[in-house]
C-alpha cells in the first residue's frame, strides 16, 4: 500500500512538471485527485486494511493527497500568471507603430474650377443658380432665337428625350432634350425674376458627338447673365476682363472679337492671350497667340421679350464659358477624357 502511494506521488509529481497549460492541469487534477482517481480508490480501500496497517497507510495517503493538492494550487498560480503575461503580450498596443492612413477624398478638378469661377463672379455681385439638365426644346432653342431649321442647331447635335410635357403655363405638349448649353437658364430666370439680374449658372450640358481628345458627349459650362437699365457692351467687357485677371492672373489680357450667336447682338468671342508664349505663337495656342475660352454678347431683344423683360427699358449681357478647357490649359492636360475616366492616378494630382 505504502509503496503504491509513494509510486503514485512520484509519477504525479513527474507528470506535473511537464504540464504548461491550465486545461492540461485540470486533466492532471482529475486523474490524480478526482473522485475516480487511484488515490481516492486507495483512500476508500483503507477501511478494509488490518487495523495495524490502516493508521500508517492512512497518514501517508492523506499526506500524499495534501501534498498533491498543494502542488496543484502552486502550479495553478504559476500557469495563471504565465497566461496573463501571454495575453498582455498578445494584446499589447504598440504605440510606436505609425498610424494607418485613411484614404482622403477631394473635389474633382472640374468642380474645383467651377467653384473658383463662381467665387469670382459672386465677388463681382453675381448670384449662383442652377437649372435642369432635362430641358424643353423651347428654352434650349426657341426662346433663344434658334427656331427649327436654324443652322445654329447643327452645331448642337441634340440628345432628344422620349418625353413631351406641357411647358409651364403654356398650351400643348412640347418635346424635351438634354440641354446642349446652359443658356436656357437665361429665359427661365427672367420669367421668374425682375431686373436687376446678375446670375451665373454652372452645370452639365450634352451633345450627340463622337468622343475624342477634345470632345465628350457631356461637358460643363458656366453661363452668365446680367440685365438692368443701361447695361452696355462696356459692362460686359469690364466684367469678363476682371474675371480673366482674377482667374488667370493680372498679366492676362482678354480679347473680344465679333462672333455670331442667335441669342445675342452683337455677339463676341472671348479669348485670353496665351500664357505659354504670351502672344507670340506656340503649339498651345496653335500659333495665334490667343486662346478662346467662350462666347458672349448683348442679350437679343427677342430673348429679353421671351423672358418677359421689356427691351426698351432694359438691356443685358450674357456669356458662356467652357469649363474643362480651363484646367486643361492650366495644367497641360491633353485629353478631356481624363476628367471622366475616374482613374485615381489622374484625379489624385489635383
Ligand atoms: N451657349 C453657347 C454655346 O454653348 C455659348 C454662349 C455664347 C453663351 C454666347 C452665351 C453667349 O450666353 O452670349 O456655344
Amino acid at each position: 500500500m505504502q509503496e503504491k502511494l509513494n509510486g503514485l506521488k512520484e509519477s504525479a509529481l513527474k507528470e506535473l512538471e511537464s504540464i504548461n497549460s491550465l486545461p492540461e492541469l485540470e486533466g492532471w487534477r482529475v486523474r490524480y485527485l478526482g473522485r475516480r482517481s487511484e488515490l481516492t480508490a486507495l483512500l476508500r480501500g483503507l477501511a478494509s486494511l488490518p487495523i495495524e496497517e490502516r493508521r500508517a497507510a492512512g497518514l501517508l495517503a492523506n499526506e500524499v493527497k495534501t501534498s498533491l493538492e498543494g502542488k496543484l494550487t502552486a502550479k495553478e498560480q504559476i500557469l495563471h500568471e504565465l497566461e496573463l503575461e501571454r495575453l498582455a503580450q498578445k494584446e499589447a498596443i504598440d504605440i510606436t507603430l505609425p498610424g494607418r492612413q485613411m484614404p482622403q477624398g477631394r473635389l474633382h478638378p472640374v468642380t474645383q474650377t467651377i467653384n473658383e469661377m463662381c467665387d469670382i463672379f459672386v465677388s463681382l455681385g453675381f448670384q449662383v443658380v442652377e437649372g435642369p439638365e432635362v430641358e424643353w426644346e423651347y428654352y434650349n432653342f426657341e426662346a433663344l432665337n434658334i427656331p427649327k431649321e436654324h443652322p445654329a442647331r447643327d452645331n448642337m447635335s441634340t440628345f432628344w428625350v422620349d418625353l413631351v410635357l406641357p411647358v409651364n403655363g403654356k398650351d400643348g405638349e412640347r418635346p424635351m432634350l438634354l440641354r446642349t448649353h446652359t443658356s436656357p437658364m437665361q429665359v427661365r430666370f427672367m420669367e421668374k425674376n425682375r431686373p436687376p439680374i446678375r446670375i451665373v449658372v454652372p452645370g452639365k450640358v450634352y451633345r450627340y458627338e463622337a468622343t475624342n481628345a477634345t470632345h465628350l458627349p457631356m461637358f460643363q459650362q458656366v453661363e452668365g447673365l446680367a440685365v438692368d437699365r443701361g447695361v452696355s457692351l462696356a459692362d460686359l467687357k469690364g466684367a469678363l476682363s476682371e474675371f480673366v485677371r482674377r482667374f488667370f492672373g493680372t498679366e492676362r489680357r482678354a480679347r473680344f472679337r465679333c462672333d455670331y450667336f442667335p441669342f445675342v447682338e452683337p455677339g463676341v468671342e472671348l479669348a485670353i492671350d496665351c500664357f505659354v508664349c504670351h502672344g507670340s505663337g506656340c503649339s498651345l495656342c496653335k500659333g495665334s497667340g490667343w486662346i478662346e475660352i467662350g462666347g458672349a454678347g448683348m442679350v437679343h431683344p427677342d430673348v429679353l421679350r421671351h423672358g418677359g423683360v421689356d427691351p426698351d427699358e432694359y438691356t443685358g449681357f450674357a456669356f458662356g464659358l467652357g469649363i474643362e478647357r480651363i484646367p486643361m490649359l492650366r495644367y497641360g492636360i491633353d485629353d478631356i477624357r481624363h476628367f471622366y475616366n475616374n482613374d485615381l492616378r489622374f484625379l489624385r494630382q489635383f
